[in-house]
């Protein structure tokens, strides 16, 4: 019996090509983008202390609750896989005391134990930004434009837009009182589950999916009603700064995200193309207390692999293969050395070029060559390597000429 060793855990893909040159497409063209908005990458490690996690993300939500991957380690401390990238982007920031202005994104792996599904991975990847600065509408509208135009810049602009707030601190108890006594009336409609959180978090009742529950929700009054004049103010500035950027957003009182570090804007957009999990991207301004410092920005994540399948569900394929400019083929054991040889020397004067070391025939070697989709074969034995040429063929032609070695990597590259 198989010990399954050999597969990926559930979850969790390899990626490799010809989907991963998609995947590079879409980094390089972020990466492009990312720099007119000049935000520079941070690497943090994938490996964090738990209560980096408990304290930023905030120990009632699910993701802290229920899906982080956490283990001892063998000097029995407790860490977690990061299951997304502000905790820990905020940490590193911190650490390097940077201050209000620091603009920063992340590209990598998170880690969240969901059950998987389409579009669900245990481990997925997002391409994060987070830029600290005091709450302003304007920067909040800068930031969505800035995951806008990473969406447009894909070709996802049919993506769609929904905006909320969640108030400032000072806010909360009025919310969470304003909600709970709503929903205290209609208690008996709601799952066992968001009975239970009525008391501690009727904010996550939001999140709930059963259809009970989300009825119930659609009766109540959107969450503005229970916010500070203030509060509502700065989201209605946001909204018009968006429309003022030509940028479509549904202001929606529905809107939950499920990390509590979220204070003021919060948004999510979503994307036709994707099944039941459509959230394709998700952010806000947040507010951090980390050992002593009150850390403020705002910031999004996008999950690439949503992304893709938006993308090949729009019949976007991955790029071809970079085809060699040239094959070497070789006749004979010195050859084969030399042509080794002779490969390094055409890649040091950026040459593309492939060639097959096992010794098969001339013919076994040209069909590596059409394989590979070379657009010339250069074939070498004895003979050739007397004279100083080669034997140069272009395959989609069939025309063969005799080359000298010194013209050859001007004529395979198409300057000679
Ligand atoms: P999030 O909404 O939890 O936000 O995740 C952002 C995006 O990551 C989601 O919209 C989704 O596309 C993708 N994603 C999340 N979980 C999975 C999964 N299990 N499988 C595949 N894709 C997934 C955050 O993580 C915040 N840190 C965003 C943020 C940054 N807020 C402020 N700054």
């Amino acid at each position: 019996m198989s010990s399954g060793c050999w597969s990926p855990l559930p979850g969790m893909a390899d990626l490799g090509p010809p989907e991963i040159r998609l995947w590079q497409r879409v980094e390089a063209d972020a990466r492009r983008i990312l720099a007119l908005y000049r935000v520079e990458e941070l690497r943090t490690p994938i490996l964090e202390r738990t209560s980096l996690f408990q304290r930023a993300i905030g120990e009632e939500t699910d993701v802290v609750q229920k899906e982080m991957f956490t283990f001892e380690d063998r000097g029995g401390r407790s860490l977690t896989l990061r299951p997304e990238g502000t905790a820990g982007a905020i940490r590193a920031l911190c650490d390097v005391g940077a201050e209000a202005g620091s603009r920063v994104f992340y590209l990598g792996p998170m880690f969240r134990a969901e059950r998987p599904q389409a579009g669900r991975r245990r481990q997925f990847h997002q391409l994060g930004v987070e830029l600290l600065g005091p709450p302003a509408p304007e920067a909040d509208a800068e930031c969505i434009a800035l995951m806008w135009r990473l969406l447009n810049e894909w070709g996802l602009a049919d993506a769609r837009l929904r905006l909320h707030t969640r108030g400032t601190a000072a806010d909360q108890p009025a919310v969470r009182e304003g909600l709970r006594a709503r929903l205290a009336e209609v208690r008996d409609a709601l799952c066992e589950d968001c009975q239970r959180r009525l008391d501690r978090q009727p904010l996550r009742v939001l999140d709930c999916k059963q259809a009970g529950c989300q009825q119930v929700m659609a009766g109540l009054p959107a969450l503005t009603t229970f916010l500070a004049e203030d509060s509502r103010r700065y989201l209605d500035r946001v909204a018009t700064l968006l429309s003022s950027l030509q940028i479509e957003a549904m202001v929606d009182g529905r809107l939950a995200r499920g990390l509590d570090y979220y204070e003021h804007t919060i948004w999510e957009a979503t994307h036709p193309a994707l099944g039941a999990q459509d959230a394709i991207a998700g952010g806000g301004r947040y507010r951090i207390e980390a050992e002593g410092r009150v850390v403020e920005g705002v910031g999004f994540a996008i999950g690439l692999e949503r992304v893709m399948m938006a993308l090949q569900a729009r019949g976007v394929a991955p790029p071809p293969d970079p085809a060699p400019a040239v094959w070497l083929v070789s006749v004979g054991d010195r050859a084969t050395a030399e042509n080794l040889v002779l490969a390094e020397r055409l890649r040091s004067a950026g040459v593309p070029c492939g060639a097959d070391w096992s010794g098969r025939s001339v013919k076994a070697q040209m069909r590596a060559a059409h394989k590979a989709g070379a657009v010339w074969a250069a074939v070498r034995g004895d003979k050739e390597l007397a004279a100083g040429t080669c034997r140069l063929k272009h395959m989609a032609s069939g025309e063969e000429r005799t080359v000298a070695m010194d013209e050859l990597a001007a004529v395979v590259s198409g300057s000679a």
